[in-house]
This record gives C-alpha cells, structure tokens and sequence, in this order.
C-alpha cells in the first residue's frame, strides 16, 4: 500500500490549478442516464470515485469512454438497472443512479451504501423523495428495490435533521426530471454541486427552477437530448491549497478557483491573519504574521463546508490561542484527531466540537489516513511539522485528489509517494 512522505518547513511558493468537481462530476454522471443520445462531460478530474461512477455506468449497458479529463458518455437503451454491492461499497455515491435509473427504467435496484467513517449516514431522505413521486421502494437483501410505472410531480419537503441533504436533493432531482408535472423540492440542498448539476440537466432540455435556493422547482419533460457541459471546478480541493498556503506562511495563487463558492473558506482565512487576494478565477493566499484562532461550525452551503473541517483543525493547531470546531453535520467527523494529537497537537474533544489549544510547532510522525479529507489535513500538517511524516492508506486521498503530491511538490514542498 501507497505512503506519502512529507518533510516539513518549506513555504509554499507559486501557482496551481484546481481540477473539475468530483462531487459535481458523480450526479452529472447520472444524469447522462436520463437520455439515449451522447453526452460529452469536461474537466472531469481524474479520480478514484470518478472510475468506480464509470464503472457502474458500464455494469449498466452504457457506453463511456474517458480521456484526457474528457467523457464520452451514451446510455442508449441500456439493458442495466442494478448497482451492485462490490462497486457501491466502495463509494457511497454510487446512490444518486437510483433517481435516474426509475425515471428512465421504472425500475431499480441499488445496494444499499453501508457503513461510513465519518458516521451514521442514513438515506431516509432520498426514499422519502422517491417515494413521494410514487415510488415503490423495499429494502431487500441489502439492496433498494424500487419500481413505478410513471413518477408523479408533487410538493416534497426534503429537510433532515442536520438540514439539507446534497444527494437526496440531487436524486430527487434527477427522478422528478421526466416525471408527469410539477414537483417543488422545500429544504433543497444549495450546494454550488446541485446548480452543476441543474444547470446540466437544462442543457439537456430539462426545466428546473431555482437550484441553489432552498426552493427547486422541476417541470417534467418527456424526453432529454445529449449535450456538452464543463463541470465547474472543485471549491474542496481549491479550499485545500488555500490552507496550504496558509499554514507554510507561503504566497500561492490557486487557479481557476471560484471565489463565490469559498465564501465561508476565505472568511474563515482572513479572520484567521491570512491575506488573500480575490479575481475573476484566481485566489491568491499569503501569510506572514501569527494564526489567530477561530470558532468554526460546519453547516449546509453557503455555511462552512464539512469537508473543509479537517484541514481547518491542521491549520488552527497552530493558531496563536484556543479555537472551537463544531462539527454540524457529521458529528463523529473526527477520526483525524487522534493523528493530529500523535503529531503534537492539542486537541479535545467534547461530543461534536473540537478544542483545539494552538501550539508552537508540529512534529513528524508515522499517521494513518482515515477517509478523503483527513488524509489531506494529514498531509498539510506534515508541511510544517519538523521532521518526517509518512502518511499511509492514501488511497483515501486518491479518491478526489487529483495529483496532488505533484501539485505541492510544483509549490516547494518536500514530498513524494512510495509504494509499497
Ligand atoms: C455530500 O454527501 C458530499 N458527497 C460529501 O462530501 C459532503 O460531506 C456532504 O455532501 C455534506 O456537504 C458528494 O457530494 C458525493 P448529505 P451526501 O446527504 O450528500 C444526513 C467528500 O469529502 N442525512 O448532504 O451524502 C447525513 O447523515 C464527501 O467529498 C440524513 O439524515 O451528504 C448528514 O448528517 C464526504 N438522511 C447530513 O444529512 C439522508 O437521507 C448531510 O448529508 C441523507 C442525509
């Protein structure tokens, strides 16, 4: 298995480009299963996730095929209408084919996505929705079965306990496209992912309204073309060399980030000491003064992305006094403190927060990457901590991260990749 090393102390210096979206990439995936014609998908990172989304595409009849950050996808009459256990387990994703496999087949059987480390992730919105547009839907063997002869559009409230959900939305979405009438999603996800994936599903002759407020209005169509459409670029992986820059007190210009979809990310920097320069598709980051600690709750877009929350906690466990990290949405999100602690960190925590003590230095050490983003906080911690840090299970990273020992290493950071 992979280990990433990474001698710390160098600052980050230079530019790097942020790739597609991968969490826009995998519903716009699905939605090419709404039409028979071609579909020609670009910027798409090349990422673990993304292959285990083709692949099931393919399990299903379709035809794809995938180069240089260009897909060519068409569903024809696929024959296909299950997605099963061996690739779904693999990536929780997989779930938002359910939505278009009924509105396109009337029937489908999905394995159901089991356990996660970042916790307890049930999928009780994404049956209620599918439901409501008349679905049948059982759970059997481990697997979704639902069927219907024709969706119907109506009102759904889609509201959880931690808000909205981001694939709920985006599957009821991708359900209610070619269903009979109107329906009106209440608590809608506003995630910059969801407009993605509207704005795609528009392109494609569909008729959604209001993607991105909380309020999503869909008008059945009956049938959809094939078209072309640029995922936008990934706001979680841009975020992250932000952090970078930041925590090696370097001077990094992150392009092709969108700055309007990192509101709460950029704020978060510059309250935290860190100067940032904003343009059309460029953010540059500097630091040169001390870390100011911060209080961060994580909650649905625009609020402060849980996917951020991580690389936070590596960056403020060097912040001049005590920060405060509430974990809203994934309350048991952090595996990455016990590893954070084994580099010399200080932190606690008290149910869903994290107090973190900010201390003077980090040191090396060997640490295990629990899921996605820890594996990129362990990483970035390994930047300034003294000494060697050997970072293994990366194929956690490799899930939605594309290059990215080749992306810090063009910035002056001293690291690589073993295999081992
Ligand atoms: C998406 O997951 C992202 N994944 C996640 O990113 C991200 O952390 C999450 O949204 C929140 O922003 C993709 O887009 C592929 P949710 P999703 O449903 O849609 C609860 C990464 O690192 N909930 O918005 O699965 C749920 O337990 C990944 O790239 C229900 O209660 O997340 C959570 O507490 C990790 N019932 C909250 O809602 C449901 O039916 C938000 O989850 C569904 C969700």
């Amino acid at each position: 298995m992979d280990k990433i090393i990474v001698r710390g102390g160098n600052s980050l210096q230079g530019e790097v480009k942020v790739s597609g979206a991968k969490n826009s990439v995998l519903p716009v995936l699905s939605a090419t299963l709404l039409t028979p014609q071609k579909c020609i998908i670009e910027n798409v990172p090349d990422l673990r996730d993304v292959r285990t989304m083709i692949e099931i595409l393919r399990h299903l009849g379709v035809n794809v095929n995938f180069e240089n950050g260009r897909l060519e996808v068409e569903s024809g009459e696929f024959a296909g209408y299950q997605a099963p256990y061996d690739l779904v387990c693999t990536m929780r994703a997989s779930i938002c084919v359910l939505g278009s496999l009924l509105a396109r087949k009337g029937r489908a059987e999905v394995s159901l996505p089991g356990g996660c480390v970042i916790g307890t992730r049930p999928i009780d919105l994404h049956l209620k929705g599918l439901k409501a547009l008349g679905a049948e839907v059982n759970i059997e063997h481990g697997y979704i079965k639902a069927n219907c002869k024709k969706l119907r559009g109506t009102r759904i409230y889609l509201g959880g306990p931690f808000g909205s959900s981001v694939l709920a939305t985006a599957n009821v979405i991708l359900a209610a496209v070619l269903a009979e009438g109107e329906t009106v999603i209440e608590s809608a996800a506003c995630e910059p992912e969801i407009v993605d994936l509207a704005e795609f599903i528009n392109k494609m002759g569909g008729e959604i309204e209001g993607a991105g407020t909380p309020v999503v209005k869909i008008k059945g169509v009956n049938e959809l073309k094939g078209t072309t459409h640029a995922v936008i670029p990934d706001r979680i992986e841009a975020g992250t060399y932000l952090v970078a820059g930041a925590i090696t007190a370097g001077d990094v210009k992150v392009k092709g980030a969108r700055y309007d979809h990192l509101g709460a990310v950029i704020d978060g920097l510059i309250v935290s000491g860190a100067e940032l320069e904003i343009k059309e598709d460029e953010i540059r980051v500097r630091r040169d003064g001390k870390i100011s600690a911060l209080e961060v709750t994580t909650l649905p877009y625009p609020g402060f992305p849980t996917d951020m929350q991580a690389q936070f906690m590596s960056y403020l466990s060097l912040a001049d006094g005590i920060s405060i990290i509430t974990e809203k949405i994934f309350p048991e999100r952090f595996m990455h403190v016990g590893e954070l602690n084994r580099m010399g960190a200080d932190i606690t925590l008290e149910g869903s927060t994290a107090v973190v003590k900010g201390v003077e230095k980090l040191s090396g050490a060997e640490v295990m990457a629990s899921d996605l983003r820890a594996s990129a906080a362990l990483i970035l911690a390994g930047l300034v901590a003294e000494g060697e840090t050997v970072v293994s299970r990366v194929y956690h990273l490799d899930r939605g991260y594309q290059n990215m020992v080749e992306k810090l290493r063009s910035l002056g950071a001293d690291i690589q990749r073993i295999n081992n």
